[in-house]
């Protein structure tokens, strides 16, 4: 491919992103592409000329965020910047914002019309531009440029599929980002190995589904393949990967984690609730059995792996016991973490026909707090056991609040804030853990 030269027009982009990796890796790439046509990141709104914001819809709440947010910055419409709704709200209620916001924004797009973000920017100076289709999935352009801000950056993240084929009853993402569709591994092991060769150490592979990566092609790799191919780019020291699906976890990848010391020690498999009945109405396909069978797969294979997972409360139709059995499971794992959310109701999912068994606002509050405490319990017991020990730590940079402090993870996930210097970013330093919080740990380099 022919290097294109820099535009002559400079110009900032103001990009704010709301919602999961994929929405920040998304961010970065629109950013990487926008570069070609002069413009340059700004994190003040006030000197932009195209203000992008990136929306997340899988739960009710951000959604109140994005009219907060073209609240705050619709004024600068007035002084000729562009305003532009990108993201999963974008794809799933474009033709409703197009209307809602028809004075304060200029672009809609969904997740699918990313590598079109150029084209979209530049139509959209002279006309209001909506874009919510899906594009033809056997030709994807996937982009390719990297993120301006992966230079310099420890841990990258990088797409390996869009989309997803489950119906899980709750979920919209279905909805908004399309089908499943795996991205080539010479594409993916490309990226890869451009990221290492900046300086990158850490890879974060993402799907919604990772674990049926490659299936629907013939001839590609499997995941678990694929694991192996990326650990074996010189550079890369770790590699995580989110999200796993219990069902569709097998064999291979469990043993990926006898293999290979690059992939960390460190799991994100939500299970969304303890019940079985809860998960069949769910469309989850695994019991709370498999569940359990496969975690033990997995600690035998990998003993120190620390467990996160994603639990939804207040489903409709939970039960005082079936959510007694998502607690009885918090206690059987003893997950390092959780993302829990109240079940929100979301258009265009199966579970709307549920409803008649929603469960009452206050029961949904009071067995999320009764999780949460359960769960920051067992956190802190977990960082707390790690005191006295010595972990490697890839460090990530200074700390937000200490220059004299950096900061790092050890291979577990676990944020370590020790004194040290600038030049450690990058490198993996043994330290000793002298105290653990609930959220963060204190720690000292051991050599
Ligand atoms: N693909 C991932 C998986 O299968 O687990 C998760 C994707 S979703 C973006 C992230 C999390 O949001 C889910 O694991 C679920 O716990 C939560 N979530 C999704 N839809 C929700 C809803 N309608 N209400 C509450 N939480 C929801
Ligand atoms: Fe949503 Fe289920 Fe797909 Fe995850 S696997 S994105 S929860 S439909
Ligand atoms: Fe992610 Fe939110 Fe879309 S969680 S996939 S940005 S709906």
């Amino acid at each position: 491919m022919k290097p294109e030269p820099p535009s002559e027009t400079p110009r900032k982009v103001y990009m704010k992103t709301f919602g999961c990796q994929m929405n920040e890796y998304d961010s970065g790439k629109m950013l990487a592409l926008l570069a070609k046509d002069g413009f340059t990141a700004t994190e003040d709104a006030e000197e932009a000329d195209l203000i992008l914001v990136n929306t997340c819809s899988v739960r009710e709440k951000p959604e109140q965020k994005l009219r907060s947010f073209i609240g705050e910055v619709r004024h600068h419409r007035a002084r000729g910047a562009r305003i532009g709704i990108a993201g999963c709200m974008a794809q799933h209620a474009g033709e409703a914002l197009f209307k809602r916001f028809r004075e304060d924004v200029d672009l809609i797009f969904g997740p699918d019309q990313v590598p079109r973000v150029r084209e979209l920017v530049e139509r959209a100076q002279t006309e209001r531009v909506l874009e919510n289709r899906f594009m033809d999935a056997d030709d994807y352009p996937f982009v390719r440029e990297l993120s301006p801000e992966s230079a310099g950056q420890v841990g990258a993240f990088v797409t390996i599929q869009k989309g997803c084929d489950n119906k899980c009853t709750f979920c919209i993402v279905p909805a908004t980002r399309g089908v499943e569709l795996s991205r080539p591994s010479a594409q993916i092991l490309e990226e890869v190995r451009a990221l290492a060769a900046r300086g990158v150490r850490e890879v974060t592979l993402l799907g919604q589904n990772v674990n049926s990566y490659g299936l629907k092609v013939s001839g590609e790799l499997t995941f678990a393949q694929l694991l192996y191919a990326v650990a074996a780019v010189p550079g890369v020291e770790r590699i995580r990967y989110t999200t796993s699906h219990p069902r569709d976890m097998g064999l291979d990848v469990v043993q990926a984690y006898r293999d290979l010391p690059q992939l960390t020690s460190h799991l994100h498999l939500p299970v969304q609730s303890g019940s079985d009945p809860v998960l069949r109405r769910m469309k989850r396909f695994y019991k709370r059995a498999d569940y359990l069978g496969l975690v033990d797969r997995l600690m035998s294979a990998r003993p120190d792996l620390s467990l996160t997972t994603d639990v939804i409360v207040g489903f409709p139709g939970e039960t005082d016991e079936d959510f007694e059995a998502t607690m009885s499971l918090l206690e059987a794992v003893r997950f390092d973490g959780s993302f829990s959310f109240m079940y929100s109701p979301r258009p265009d999912t199966p579970a709307l026909k549920l409803l008649d068994g929603a469960v009452p606002e206050d029961v949904m509050k009071d067995r999320l707090a009764r999780f949460q405490k359960r769960q920051q319990e067992l956190t802190l017991a977990s960082n707390k056991a790690m005191e006295g020990q010595v972990y490697d730590v890839l460090i990530e940079g200074p700390s937000r609040w200490d220059p004299a402090v950096v900061c790092g993870r050890t291979s577990t996930f676990k944020m370590i804030n020790l004194p040290g210097e600038l030049h450690w970013t990058g490198q993996t330093v043994p330290v000793r853990i002298v105290r653990g919080f609930t959220n963060t740990l204190r720690g000292e380099r051991a050599a």
